[in-house]
């Protein structure tokens, strides 16, 4: 995700800004920048890639005077990782520079709007509109400008600003983006994290949302929406730096789980626009639509099981047949794909080797290619004819989390926007699923905070041999992922089996003892893998169901439990991979292994 830094005080501020973004890298970003006040001219300087080159281009910041300055890490989301693109971006009278980490949802209107009015814009970004609509709100006082202009914004935004009529001053603005305020002795600071603060203060003032900093070399000013001052409260941050990175959490795949409210809200929200399912990067037609007679989903991994998930969906409300390939497979299988296949490419990274040769294949066979990716510019993303963007933010520990869910996110709102075009839901059914949709970050939240007990569980099940996963339908889509998550960080052997096959083999395997994760939150076939719960504790399985809270014969049947609140069938395996992670993580945790790094596995596989 993308960071910010701001400083003011009296020694030179590009080093010090500097030194703040690079305890900020671990975030993941692909472009740098930062913007130095000297009296009242402005020096920017930017590059592509890491702060190793934004260190080399300005000398470790000794050719860049001045003691004002604020600085950025980008990871791409609106326009390629350029430099054109990187942040800080000035207003066109060139008073004010500013950096943005989060997302503005309105900014095509806007920037439309701003056009009509003469400013020109010289990025792709949605920050860039911000800047423009300062230069237009400011009348002399920067406070004014800056309420007037967020107010007119719909998204996540922490802010840094400064401007050349403030020598000395750095403002903040924060909404639903972390922003922290440094303070410190004759110089203050503010920071996206405290790591980039600690090296220079432990005394830390935690924003809200909606509030305004104002900050002078000996003073901190913090006003809330109306304008007025608010009094905060000063934190002494105890933490130390490394734990610092990760957000306090021990590792950053807990943190990326913590995560998902937040990454799945940014994936959906900007999507749903007065109630209905909106891609404005997709120029897909009802007439386009309607000439597919299949899709073909291709993916390797995770992505390849979000895909086995968004197949229920997709066919269960848009009636297109759809078939999901592993990519290993697909590439060498002469597919039968045509001009009237639509080819949905699935991938975190958009580096997966498999996955480019299967989508080159099918293309070349004259299929379109969608491809729902999380790295910006990555190769998928260009190849691609349709490219829809999980933006879920950089992804560091290597077992997938919020980039899977993002995914399922994606593929469910593609299934709306489908089935809408084609004319295949009904008004009510449809109203219904939005507001799934839209409640789908509070539940993810609550089936993290419904589970209090499972690093207990994870000591009962963490030195069983092997685990079996069981679940029909969308339980079994998610199911797959779930064992998955389970052997990669864990190294325990944990497979899935679609339930009604238990008979076919896996049952010859039950003995006393043997842990079963049974998957039952699919109301439509939940009596059928009720029978499969049964079947399995006459042979002696220690059986840990997944369900709702209120579903008394899954808890009268099964011995120990996992929730999550009650959702959509079709878009349920989001949820239910919630519980399942944590479980996957607090048993690797007990087996003492590497949750961020597993043995022999690497976050994205470019090669064969
Ligand atoms: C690796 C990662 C998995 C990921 C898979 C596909 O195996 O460890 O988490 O699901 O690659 O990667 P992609 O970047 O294409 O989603």
């Amino acid at each position: 995700m993308c960071g910010i830094v701001g400083f003011t005080g009296a020694q030179s501020a590009a080093p010090i800004l500097l030194e703040g973004l690079k305890k900020l890298e671990y975030r993941g970003y692909d472009s740098a920048g930062i913007a130095v006040m000297d009296g009242d001219t402005i020096q920017i300087s930017k590059v592509t890639g890491r702060i190793a080159n934004l260190c080399e281009k300005t000398g470790d910041g000794t050719k860049i005077k001045g003691s004002t300055g604020i600085g950025h890490t980008r990871w791409a989301t609106h326009g390629a990782p350029t430099e054109e693109n990187a942040h800080p971006h000035l207003s066109n009278d060139g008073k004010f520079a500013i950096v943005h980490n989060g997302i503005i949802e309105n900014y095509i209107s806007l920037r439309e709007e701003l056009i009509q009015d003469g400013y020109f814009f010289e990025s792709e970004t949605d920050t860039e509109v911000i800047v423009h609509l300062i230069e237009m709100y400011y009348n002399g006082n920067v406070r004014e400008a800056l309420i007037k202009a967020t107010n007119r914004l719909r998204g996540s935004y922490a802010l840094g600003v400064i401007c050349t009529d403030e020598p000395g001053k750095i403002f903040a603005v924060r909404e639903s983006s972390p922003l922290i305020v440094g303070v410190g002795v004759g110089e203050n600071f503010f920071a996206s994290d405290v790591t980039a603060l600690v090296a220079y203060t432990r005394n830390a003032i935690y924003m809200d949302d909606g509030e305004y900093a104002e900050l002078s070399k000996d003073s901190v000013k913090i006003f809330d929406c109306t304008g007025r001052e608010v009094r905060k409260e000063v934190t002494r941050i105890t933490w130390d730096v490394q734990a610092a990175e990760k957000g306090g959490y021990e590792h950053f795949m807990l943190k990326e789980i913590m995560e998902q409210p937040a990454a799945i809200k940014a994936t959906i929200a900007p999507r749903i626009k007065d109630g209905k399912v909106v891609f404005d990067e997709l120029d897909l037609t009802a007439a386009d639509l309607k000439k597919i007679r299949k899709i073909v989903i291709t993916a390797c991994g995770s992505a390849y099981y979000a895909g086995c998930s968004g197949k229920y969906t997709i066919e269960g409300l848009c009636h297109i047949p759809v078939e999901v390939e592993l990519a290993s497979e697909l590439r060498y299988r002469n597919p039968l794909i045509d001009a009237h296949t639509l080819l949905i490419v699935i991938s975190q990274s958009g580096e997966t080797a498999d996955t480019i040769a299967a989508m080159k294949e099918c293309k070349e066979r004259g299929a379109k290619a969608l491809a729902i990716v999380n790295v910006v510019g990555s190769t998928i993303a260009k190849l691609a004819d349709y490219t829809v963007y999980t933006w879920a933010g950089p992804e560091i520990a290597v077992a997938t989390t919020k980039g899977y869910t993002t995914q399922l996110a994606v593929l469910y709102m593609l299934s709306m926007l489908f089935a809408d075009q084609l004319g295949r839901i009904d008004e009510t059914d449809y109203k219904k699923r939005i507001r799934a949709l839209q409640a789908m970050p509070r539940h993810i939240q609550q089936a993290i905070d419904m589970n209090p007990g499972i690093p207990r569980l994870a000591k009962k099940y963490h030195s069983s041999k092997s685990l079996f996963f069981i679940g029909r339908n969308t339980d079994y889509a998610a199911a797959l992922e779930g064992a998955l998550k389970m052997k990669e960080i864990s190294y325990l052997h944990a497979e899935a089996y679609a339930a009604g096959e238990l008979k076919h083999g896996t049952i010859a395997l039950i003995e006393d003892h043997q842990p079963v994760i049974a998957l039952c939150c699919n109301p439509a076939i939940m009596e059928k893998t009720l029978s499969n719960i049964v079947e399995v504790k006459a042979r002696g399985a220690e059986v840990l169901a997944l369900s709702f809270r209120d579903n008394q014969k899954v808890l009268s049947a099964a011995d120990d439990f996992l929730f999550i609140p009650d959702e959509d069938a079709l878009f349920a395996s989001a949820i239910e991979i919630i519980p399942l992670q944590l479980l996957a993580y607090y048993v690797a945790k007990e087996n003492g292994c590497d949750i961020d790094k597993p043995k022999n596995l690497a976050k994205s596989v470019t090669v064969e």
